[in-house]
């Protein structure tokens, strides 16, 4: 008998471990290496969030707490939802976890049946597959290329539904590529929805406050209401509120699901940190004013990278409208060699020797589902950019 389970052998290992072990192995060496993998804001958890989390230590808010929340954060959820999305909720309709990340997990674990079909555009967070095929469904990735925008096509997204289809999987802005649909857009998705009434959608709106010049942010729930009773709101402060040590991430949905989620939970986590869960009601409830200083910054590193990578030969770079990632074609490149004789044949093979020969780490695209691209994280100061450019620019020029 195997002593690891069978569900084991249908998840993959993480595919960006390569780069990050050889990351850590040239910086051991003593390398410069500009690392620019990581999906998490560079700056400070703001103060009066900090302070929330102490004062409430202080008070003594260190016990177990309701398995998917305090009613405090509840209403703070709730409050949220009505002033930025224009969507009502109860307290009963909301689930609060460790992290964006288990929230999802926890409604595919919730819902998810041997032969279910979740639908999922490529480029994709990586965990989304995974996660579907631990909870035992079937993940369906349907493409959406640099062509579209990284958006997917109503047309697209009819043809990956099946009578087995239960979710479908939607994020935006996104990860890995910054895309955001706008009203228009994800209206046209919302209309292919209406027609499949088996369909959930389980929207991820985790950079819902991380977007540039005058996009709009919306959510499915938002501009098709008739959804409103089929679709799982899903955000969290890690993005927004520089909070992703913190692990607090919600949803919210029909009661059904909520208390699904809720039992899972209970028996696996408990409950989200108690200390954490009062910093997010400060997050939620306390001053907004540091996010419009934040965008702004986010911006300008993306215009710099934007025009720093457009500037490399082999190197299309789209300009996204959200979230702290660019996700460049690397088309021009492939079939080239490197100075050290290295074919590049992947996206990779590209970012493997971007990293040995220029000292610059990127996540190849193929770990996101689309390849030859690679993604770039830009949340970190202007200089390292500037010169991370640089050294991805000399690469692709030296490129033979
Ligand atoms: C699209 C997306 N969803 C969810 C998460 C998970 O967030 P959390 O850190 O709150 O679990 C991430 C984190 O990278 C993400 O990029």
């Amino acid at each position: 008998m195997p002593f690891l389970s069978a569900t084991l052998a249908r998840v993959k290992p993480s595919p960006t471990i390569a780069m990050n072990t050889r990351s850590q192995e040239l910086k051991a060496e003593g390398k410069d290496v500009i690392g620019l993998a990581a999906g998490e804001p560079d700056f400070d958890t703001p103060d009066n969030i900090k302070a929330a989390g102490v004062a409430a230590i202080e008070a003594g808010k260190t016990k177990y707490t309701a398995p998917d929340g305090i009613p405090e954060l509840k209403k703070a959820v709730c409050a949220k939802f009505a002033r930025e999305n224009g969507l009502s909720y109860e307290p009963s309709q909301v689930s609060v976890s460790s992290g964006g990340k288990q929230i999802l997990y926890n409604a595919l674990m919730a819902t998810l049946n041997p032969g279910d079909e979740v639908v999922i555009p490529a480029p994709y967070w990586v965990s989304y597959p995974d996660m579907v095929l631990l909870a035992g469904g079937t993940p369906v990735v349907v493409e959406a290329g640099i062509e579209t925008g990284f958006k997917l096509t109503p047309e697209a997204l009819d043809a990956a539904i099946t009578d087995k289809t239960k979710w479908f999987i939607f994020n935006s802005p996104s990860n890995p590529t910054g895309a955001g649909y706008t009203r228009d857009e994800l209206k046209a998705l919302t209309d292919v929805l209406m027609k499949h009434p088996q369909v959930w959608v389980m929207t991820d709106d985790m950079y819902e406050h991380l977007v540039f010049d005058d996009f709009t942010f919306c959510t499915p729930a938002e501009v098709e209401p008739a959804l409103y009773d089929r679709t799982l709101t899903c955000n969290g402060v890690s993005k927004a509120y520089a909070m992703t040590g913190w692990r607090i991430g919600y949803a919210a949905g029909p009661v059904e699901i909520i208390n699904a989620m809720r039992k899972i939970q209970s028996q696996s986590t408990t409950n989200p940190c108690t200390i954490s869960q009062w910093a997010a009601v400060e997050a939620l409830n306390g001053t907004q004013d540091f996010l419009a200083p934040n965008r702004a910054l986010f911006q300008r590193r993306r215009d710099l990278v934007v025009e720093g990578l457009n500037a490399c030969p082999g190197i299309t770079c789209p300009v996204p409208e959200g979230a702290f990632y660019v996700y460049p074609s690397i088309a021009g490149c492939i079939g080239k060699t490197t100075t050290s004789g290295k074919t590049i044949a992947t996206d990779e093979d590209f970012c493997l020797a971007l990293l040995e020969e220029s000292g610059v780490a990127v996540v190849f695209g193929a770990a996101f589902g689309l390849s030859p691209h690679f993604r770039v994280s830009y949340a970190t100061d202007e200089a390292t950019l500037a010169d991370a450019c640089a050294r991805i620019r000399s690469f692709c020029e030296s490129l033979t």
